[in-house]
């Protein structure tokens, strides 16, 4: 994984978080499209992606999983510089969203 594209990445989180009060599947969506999906993709990574798919999975589930990267209790390094800037309010609107995709 090039090491350049997290900068990026961090800027497009800054830019996504900044807005909306409401915990929303419609914010996860903008954040999860923007950020997420590059590695993630919406519905399902695409095939030879190393990455674990989220689409549909138990919400809380998700939600733990962030927390647990956002605290370092979860080790993975690019998971945990993402989840790092990621607020309570943006885990809620993610899971959210993604629990709710169909795979
Ligand atoms: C640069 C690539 C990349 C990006 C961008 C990325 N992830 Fe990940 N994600 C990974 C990798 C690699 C793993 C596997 C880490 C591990 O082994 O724990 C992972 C794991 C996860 C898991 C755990 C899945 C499981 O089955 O336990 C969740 C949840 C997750 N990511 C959510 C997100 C969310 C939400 C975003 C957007 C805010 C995001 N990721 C952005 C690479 C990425």
């Amino acid at each position: 994984m090039n090491k350049s594209i997290y900068p990026a990445l961090l800027l497009l989180l800054f830019g996504f978080t900044g807005t909306g009060h409401a915990a929303s599947p419609y914010a996860g969506k903008s954040l999860g499209a923007a950020v997420c999906s590059q590695c993630h993709g919406i519905r399902q990574p695409s095939a030879d992606a190393p990455f674990p798919s989220l689409a549909g999975r138990d919400k809380d589930y998700l939600k733990q999983a962030l927390k647990q990267y956002r605290d370092k209790t979860r080790i993975s390094e690019v998971m945990n510089r993402i989840a790092g800037s990621l607020t309570d309010k943006d885990i809620n609107n993610i899971a959210s969203y993604y629990s709710k995709v169909k795979p």
